[in-house]
C-alpha cells in the first residue's frame, strides 16, 4: 500500500510570540534524625493521629513536647473540637518552649496511626507543601511519620513536598511570579541512615520528574507541537544521559508507519517519532522494558470530529508521553539496572483536507491492515506502531501509558487507571508497583470475546468495537500489536488531569505513570 505525502508544512515558528517558561530547578531536602526539638525552622508541619495521645509519651509526636511546646494549644484546640486530626487539617500555632527551635508548629490531621502508610503520608506533604508555599514561608520542616518502613516513608514525603512545588499558571502575566520554592527539612524521628538519605534524593527526582511530565501535559497545543514536544522530551531525557532519537516523517514513512502516518495526515504540523534508550554498562540482555506512551500533542477527534464543550481539555492527550519521556529521565537519574527503550509516537489529530476518513484502510508497519471507523479512536492507531516499534528495537516486556478512552473514566471515574495486560503476572506487578508509587490503577479484564467487536469485513480490524466495553475493545486493539510479549497498557483517560482541585492534587495534569513507570525499571520481572 502507497503511504501519501500530505504535504506538511516546513519547520517555521512554533507559536508566534509566545516564550514557554523555563523549567524552576529546586533545591535537595536536607533530612535530619533526633528529636523534633532540635529542628530550627520557622514552621515545623507535624502530622497528627486521632490516636496520638495529647500530652505526649510513646508513639506521640517527637515524644513528649508538642503539646508542651505550644504551651497546650495542641490539647486546647483538640478538645475544643478545632482540630479533630481528621485527614488535610491543619493547626498552627507559636512555640512558646524556649529550648525548641522552631518557631512555629503546625500540626495537619492525619486519621488514624494504622491507615497512615506512605500512601497518605505523600499527600499529606503534598497538602502541607501548597499551604506552605502559599503563606510564603521560605524555611519549612516535614517531621516524618507513620506506618511502614523509614526509607519508604521518607521517600514519599520528599515526593509530596516536590509534587507540591508544580504550578499551572505559567502564562499568567499580572501576578507576580509564581512563589520560589521553600526548602525544607525532612525531621525523622529515628536516625536518618544512609537508607533514609537515599531515599529521600529518590523521592525528589521522582517528584521532579513528576512535575516535569504535568509541565509538558499543561502546555497548549499551539506551543506543543509534536516537533516542540519531541524536542523537549529529548532534552530533558538527554540532560539526564538518556540516548535520544528523534524520527521524522521521512523515516517514519520508510519504517512503514501506516497507522501513525494515518492521523498525522489531517495536520499541517509533521508527526515525529521519539525514542528514548537506557542501556546502563553491565546490564543483562534481557529484560528489555518498553515503554510506549501516547502523544497526541492535541486531539479535535479528526473527522469524526469532537463537541466544541471541554475539547480544549484534549492538549493533555500526551500525558502518556510525556510520562514515558519523564520516567525515563528518573530512570537515567536513579541508575536503573535494566536497558529500558522509549517510544513516544506523537503527532496532533486534525480535520484537515487530507486527513483520513472513516472507512479508510490503513496499513500498520507490522503489517496488519485497520479499517478505521471512527477517526477519533486515534490513540490505538498511534500506539499500534509504537508497540511494534518497542519491540523492533529489543523489548521484551511492554508497558503502554495512554489517555485512550472516555469509556474508561465511565468505568472508573477520575480516580483510577485502567490496567490491562497479559500475563497476569506481569500486570500484578505492574499493580503492585503502581500502588507503592501512589498512582491508583484498578485491572480489567480482556477475555478473548471482546475480540469480535472490532471484526471489520474488509480489513483486519476496526478501530472501533462500540459502545460496550470500550476502555476493553481499545485494549484488545494494542494487544494485536504486542506480538505476544508481556504487555501492560494503563488507560490513564481519567488520572492523567485532575478537574476539580483536592488537598493533595491542584486542578490540572496529575504527573500520573512517571513514578510508576520509573520504578518499575527496578523491578524483577
Ligand atoms: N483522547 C481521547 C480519550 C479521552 C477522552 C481522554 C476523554 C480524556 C478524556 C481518545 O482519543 C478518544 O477520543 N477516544 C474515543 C474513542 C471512541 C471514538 C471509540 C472516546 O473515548 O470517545
Ligand atoms: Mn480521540
Ligand atoms: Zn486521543
Amino acid at each position: 500500500m502507497k503511504l501519501y505525502r500530505p504535504g506538511w508544512a516546513p519547520a517555521s515558528a512554533i507559536s508566534d510570540n509566545i516564550q514557554m517558561p523555563p523549567a524552576v530547578k529546586n533545591q535537595p531536602i536536607v533530612c535530619v534524625g533526633g528529636p523534633l526539638s532540635g529542628i530550627e525552622t520557622d514552621l515545623l508541619v507535624v502530622p497528627w493521629f486521632e490516636d496520638d495521645a495529647p500530652a505526649g509519651g510513646p508513639g506521640a509526636p517527637g515524644g513528649p513536647g508538642i503539646d508542651a511546646a505550644s504551651g497546650g494549644e495542641v490539647s486546647r484546640a483538640l478538645a475544643s473540637g478545632e482540630f479533630q486530626a481528621k485527614a488535610y487539617e491543619w493547626f498552627l500555632t507559636p512555640v512558646v518552649d524556649r529550648q525548641w527551635r522552631a518557631r512555629r508548629i503546625a500540626v495537619i490531621g492525619a486519621g488514624r496511626r494504622a491507615d497512615c502508610g506512605s500512601d497518605l503520608l505523600r499527600k499529606l506533604a503534598v497538602s502541607a507543601g501548597i499551604t506552605v508555599r502559599q503563606r510564603h514561608i521560605n524555611h519549612a520542616a516535614f517531621s516524618v511519620r507513620g506506618e511502614g518502613a523509614a526509607a519508604d516513608l521518607a521517600q514519599a514525603a520528599a515526593e509530596g513536598l516536590t509534587l507540591a512545588e508544580f504550578s499551572a499558571g505559567a502564562y499568567k502575566t499580572g501576578e507576580p511570579a509564581p512563589e520560589a520554592a521553600p526548602d525544607w527539612t525532612l525531621a525523622m524521628l529515628d536516625r536518618a541512615g544512609d537508607a533514609v538519605t537515599a531515599a529521600v534524593a529518590r523521592g525528589r527526582t521522582l517528584g521532579e520528574c513528576s512535575n516535569l511530565a504535568r509541565d509538558l501535559a499543561n502546555e497548549p497545543g499551539n506551543t506543543l507541537t509534536p516537533r516542540e514536544f519531541a524536542r523537549r522530551a529529548s532534552a530533558l531525557a538527554r540532560e539526564a544521559g538518556v540516548g535520544v532519537e528523534i524520527l521524522d516523517e521521512t523515516q517514519i514513512e520508510k519504517l512503514g508507519m501506516g497507522l501513525l502516518l494515518g492521523v498525522a495526515r489531517g495536520s499541517s504540523e509533521p508527526p515525529r517519532l521519539i525514542v528514548f534508550r537506557h542501556d546502563p554498562p553491565g546490564a543483562p540482555k534481557t529484560p528489555v522494558l518498553g515503554l510506549v506512551g501516547k502523544g497526541i500533542t492535541f486531539d479535535t477527534g479528526g473527522i469524526s470530529i469532537k463537541p466544541a464543550d471541554g475539547m480544549e481539555r484534549m492538549k493533555d492527550d500526551m500525558a502518556g508521553g510525556a510520562a514515558v519521556a519523564c520516567a525515563m529521565r528518573a530512570i537515567a537519574l536513579l541508575g536503573a539496572p535494566i536497558r529500558v527503550i522509549g517510544v513516544v509516537p506523537t503527532t496532533e489529530n486534525m480535520p484537515g483536507g487530507r486527513a483520513i476518513k472513516p472507512g479508510d484502510i490503513l496499513k500498520s508497519a507490522e503489517g496488519k491492515t485497520v479499517e478505521v471507523i471512527n477517526t477519533d479512536a486515534e490513540g490505538r492507531l498511534i500506539l499500534g506502531d509504537g508497540l511494534w516499534y518497542a519491540r523492533r528495537l529489543g523489548a521484551t516486556h511492554l508497558v503502554d501509558v495512554a489517555t485512550l478512552t472516555g469509556a474508561c473514566v465511565v468505568a472508573l471515574g477520575r480516580i483510577a487507571s485502567g490496567l490491562f495486560g497479559t500475563p497476569d503476572s506481569f500486570v500484578q506487578c505492574v499493580r503492585a508497583v503502581a500502588d507503592r508509587a501512589g498512582d491508583r490503577v484498578w485491572p480489567m479484564p480482556l477475555f478473548e470475546e471482546y475480540r469480535d467487536q472490532l471484526r471489520s469485513d474488509i480489513a483486519d480490524m476496526m478501530n472501533t468495537g462500540g459502545r460496550p466495553a470500550g476502555s476493553i475493545t481499545a485494549a484488545m486493539f494494542l494487544k494485536e500489536f504486542s506480538g505476544g510479549l508481556p504487555w501492560v497498557h494503563m488507560d490513564i483517560a481519567g488520572t492523567a488531569w485532575a478537574e476539580e482541585a483536592r488537598p493533595y492534587l491542584p486542578k490540572g495534569p496529575s504527573g500520573v505513570a512517571v513514578r510508576t513507570l520509573a520504578q518499575l525499571a527496578f523491578e524483577r520481572f
